[in-house]
């Protein structure tokens, strides 16, 4: 999706919840909200860490499938580039002008090979990850058919029980198919320990990402003793980017909730113990909401419920409030506990959802804003592009 630079003939409610240079009070509701001061103070202290540790970070796009935020993590935050988990995904970066781009994850449906191969063809540097002999055939094939070439990380499970090889003799093994594949080119290895990263406990992260790391040291030291040295040695989320950025062996951060947060990941906890929304990171993303009821006492009722926000981590959190509290959501509805009736009709609420990921993908439009204005409205571009 793309909106014409001006907006033109765009009417606010009907086609846009916002324009640029509106009152933020004026905004209709219920919208993906960004406190666009916020944002920017996440993504340059990311780039800031990167840089200060040596890493690469090549920002998770999953996260917001937006072009316009991954643009602004490439130009304040240094980013390298973008993962993506789908072709579709990486398909709307590319078109987007994005120029380095890692598929984090396995293709081997047909068409999508036939789409992965063509990719390079928008200027894009493509990199896609491998953890089967068969798939290495595969992508050489189709690279072949479109005369370009794929970059491929070895996927190794290091402890997320999903994709990747388990050994350190596989992925030499699948290493040195991939660089023999006409088209392919063996770039490195993805270490990826998706299993830990909500866990609240910085301890317990730690203990979880100490056997990821050793995993990935004894894959790294047979590649190299097999004569295939990986240039890049990629992983790392909001829950662990301090682990692989230590660790001497990773070189490439692929974080990606850091610059929204949401309140499952606020809730965890740094070494010194603070939560991770009152230490490192700011929530800059919230469902903005309005009341709509105060038919019941004790009791609001907001515009914003399941087809605004996914609850599979949890109630979103009033932000700034402890006074109210979301309860319950339905369909259409979200019920507020207002014990002592402050809230009014059309009061809004910045509401910080529990998990950024599937919220984003239930919305068209980003609303930017600053200082009480609207300052941008960019599409969630890749909305919905899970195939
Ligand atoms: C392959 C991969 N890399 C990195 C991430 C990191 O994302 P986040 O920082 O949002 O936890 C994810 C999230 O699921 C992922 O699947």
């Amino acid at each position: 999706m793309n909106a014409p630079p001006d907006f033109a003939g765009y009417e606010v409610g009907y086609d846009i919840p916002a324009l640029p240079g509106m009152d933020e009070a004026d905004i209709q509701t219920p919208c993906l909200l960004l406190d666009l001061d916020a944002l920017e103070r996440n993504i340059r202290t990311m780039g800031d860490y990167a840089k200060a540790h040596g890493m690469r970070h090549r920002s998770h796009g999953k996260m917001h499938r937006s072009v316009d935020v991954q643009k602004l993590q490439e130009r304040l935050g240094g980013a390298v580039g973008v993962c993506c988990q789908k072709v579709s995904e990486a398909e709307v970066f590319a078109r987007g002008g994005i120029r380095d781009i890692l598929v984090s994850n396995q293709v081997r449906d047909p068409g999508k090979l036939d789409r992965l191969a063509r990719l390079p063809g928008y200027g894009a540097r493509v990199t896609v990850c491998v953890d089967d002999p068969a798939n290495v055939a595969e992508l050489s094939a189709a690279t072949q058919r479109h005369g370009n070439t794929l970059a491929c990380l070895v996927e190794v499970d290091c402890g997320a029980g999903r994709c990747g090889v388990a050994t350190p003799g596989e992925a030499v093994a699948l290493a040195r198919a991939i660089g023999a594949a006409p088209g392919l080119e063996f770039a490195g290895i993805q270490a990826y320990q998706g299993a830990m990263q909500h866990l609240e406990r910085y301890a317990d992260r730690k203990a979880r990402l100490d056997v990821a790391i050793a995993l990935a040291e004894a894959v790294v030291a047979d590649l190299r003793a097999a004569g295939l040295p990986p240039a890049l040695v990629s992983g790392g989320g909001t829950g662990s980017y301090r682990f692989e950025s230590n660790s001497g062996i990773y070189n490439e951060l692929q974080c990606g909730s850091y610059a929204f947060m949401d309140a499952d990941y606020g809730r965890i906890l740094d070494e010194d113990g603070w939560r991770l929304d009152q230490g490192e990171w700011e929530n800059a993303l919230f469902v903005l909401t309005s009341v709509m009821s105060r038919a019941k006492p004790g009791q609001a009722v907001c515009d914003a419920g399941l087809k605004v926000l996914s609850l599979d981590s949890g109630l979103p959190v009033v932000h700034g409030r402890d006074d109210v509290a979301y309860v319950n959501a339905s369909d259409e509805h979200g019920v507020i506990v207002d014990r002592r009736g402050v809230l009014r009709i059309n009061e809004k609420l910045r509401l910080v959802p529990g998990h950024c990921d599937p919220t984003c993908n239930l919305h068209d439009w980003y609303v930017g804003v600053r200082n009480g204005k609207v300052e941008v409205v960019w599409p969630v571009s890749a909305r919905g592009k899970s195939y």
